[in-house]
């Protein structure tokens, strides 16, 4: 049988046999490369899969007894859970100076929402310096190789629709001076998009099957495909940093975090997680919930309201634990993820615009209302598959200022303000003055670079500027 039958005859037992429409008329390139594409898909799974979550829409089964996720407070003598931080920091540092941890960030997601033109890496986040995202990443790993000795490698997951800019921008910048050999970039893997009404899939153009990236869980699979999984054994790694892309703030080599991960007595050390307190009940995050004995991420729009709302005596909400996406997870879990198929991760279902090609008449379809249904794997879900997982809360302004927007919410501008908010913190507590507004917010915009601090303790004083004026706008 040529490829042309067997693909026909493949599509036709999953009922997709519409993707060959124009087949005939397309020139032989775009012939071939339209078979490789179909090829690739794993069209066997097609059928279940429309039948589960596109032509079906899967309501969450929130199980009855939903409990609060314990976790590690941010102050270690917090009353409620008091631990010995030195211990841990003790315990991360270990791993660190070991060369036993990586960095991961996954950076394959479309960004549609800031609307940026590129990889949202580039995006210049900083507050002062506008350095790219990429890059304040890279300086917190150049940081943390001369504070621990150790090369911290760092693996950058992209989507093929990003893959050639994100390599070509870290190669124009000399790959931030971390040294090629101590990266590795791989994209993920992709998911056909299918029609909103009938589950067929939908084609981008007459020779070219729609697909989006299969969703940050898609990095279990990339990691692994991709041999990333094993250049980390080679070199000895076995605790893996993920982060998003998104974050400036975000830690990369937060000591205790990972000392937390490796040896808390109720952590099995497989996956961990960073958790910020909810500000309000209706705060976009999902929870940390313990359901039968497992820690889990409940997104927020599947947490019934009569939770989300409910409060302890004095106040606080009782599922407080919101996900901002930081975790730990040891190369061996990811590589049980990956290979056995009972540790699959489970498809999440989003309904999008998709433009698009009218298999009956070729005409191009520009939706004005979502017409397609896009599949995707969640990172958190891996949770649910661990033996046991601790939760770590960090503190807002230390750590979370997401870009996710153009403008309002968790956009650049609010990012900026809470970098500033940061390091008019470090830098009141050497004693620096800030200046401030009657609202008590910094009067004056401030960065400071992971290569002249990782943490406050870093500061040494030669980095404290003697004078903040009022409306300043200052880098360290
Ligand atoms: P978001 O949920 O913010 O999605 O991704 P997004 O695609 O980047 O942005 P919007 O929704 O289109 O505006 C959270 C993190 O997960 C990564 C993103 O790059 C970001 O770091 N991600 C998301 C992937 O790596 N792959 C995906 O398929 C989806």
């Amino acid at each position: 049988m040529t490829t042309l039958e067997s693909t026909r005859s493949r599509l036709a037992a999953a009922g997709q046999d519409h993707l060959l429409a124009f087949h005939d008329r397309l020139a032989p390139p775009q012939q071939d490369a339209l078979l490789a594409q179909i090829n690739a898909l794993d069209l066997e799974a097609v059928p279940a899969l429309v039948r589960a979550y596109v032509t079906a829409k899967p309501t969450p089964a929130i199980p009855r007894d939903v409990q609060p996720a314990a976790y590690y407070p941010f102050n270690p003598d917090a009353p409620a859970r008091p631990y010995n931080a030195a211990q841990y920091r003790a315990a991360g540092d270990a791993l660190l100076r070991a060369g036993k941890v990586g960095a991961f960030v996954v950076a394959g997601g479309q960004g549609s929402r800031l609307g940026y033109e590129g990889p949202k890496g580039c995006y210049p986040a900083g507050a002062v310096s506008r350095k790219p995202l990429f890059q304040i990443f890279a300086e917190q790993l150049l940081a943390a190789r001369t504070k621990f000795g150790r090369v911290v490698p760092w693996y950058i997951m992209t989507s093929p629709l990003n893959h050639d800019a994100t390599t070509d921008f870290f190669r124009a910048h000399d790959f931030f001076g971390l040294g090629r050999e101590n990266l590795m970039f791989f994209p993920q893997g992709v998911m056909p998009s299918f029609d909103l009404a009938s589950g067929r899939i939908l084609l981008a153009e007459p020779g070219v099957v729609a697909t989006n990236p299969d969703g940050h869980g898609g990095a279990v699979r990339a990691l692994h495909s991709s041999g990333a999984l094993d250049d980390m054994q080679r070199r000895g790694v076995e605790h893996l940093s993920y982060i998003q892309v998104d974050n400036p703030l975000v830690r990369i080599t937060d000591p205790v975090f990972l000392g937390l991960h490796a040896a808390a007595p109720d952590s099995s050390a497989e996956m961990s997680s960073k958790m910020i307190p909810k500000a309000y009940p209706g705060e976009k995050l999902g929870v940390f919930c313990r359901v039968d004995g497992k820690t889990e991420v409940i997104e927020y729009s599947d947490l019934p309201a009569a939770l989300a709302e409910e409060r302890l005596p004095d106040g606080t909400l009782r599922f407080v634990c919101g996900s901002i996406a930081i975790h730990v997870l040891a190369v061996e879990f990811i590589r049980r993820l990956a290979t056995d198929p009972r540790f699959a991760l489970p498809y999440h279902r989003a309904e999008k615009k998709v433009p698009c090609i009218d298999p009956a008449t070729g005409a191009r379809v520009e939706p004005a209302a979502p017409n397609g249904v896009k599949l995707e794997r969640f990172i958190f879900d891996a949770l649910a598959m661990c033996r046991s997982s601790v939760v770590y809360e960090t503190d807002r302004v230390e750590e979370f200022a997401p870009i996710k927007n153009a403008s309002g919410l968790d956009s650049p501008e609010s990012s900026a303000r809470i970098q500033t908010a940061r390091a008019a913190r470090w830098l009141g507590s050497r004693g620096v003055r800030v200046p401030r507004n009657p609202a008590g917010d910094p009067d004056c915009t401030l960065e400071i670079s992971p290569l002249t601090a990782l943490e406050p303790a870093d500061l040494g004083p030669d980095a404290l500027p003697r004078v903040i004026e009022r409306g300043a706008s200052l880098a360290v």
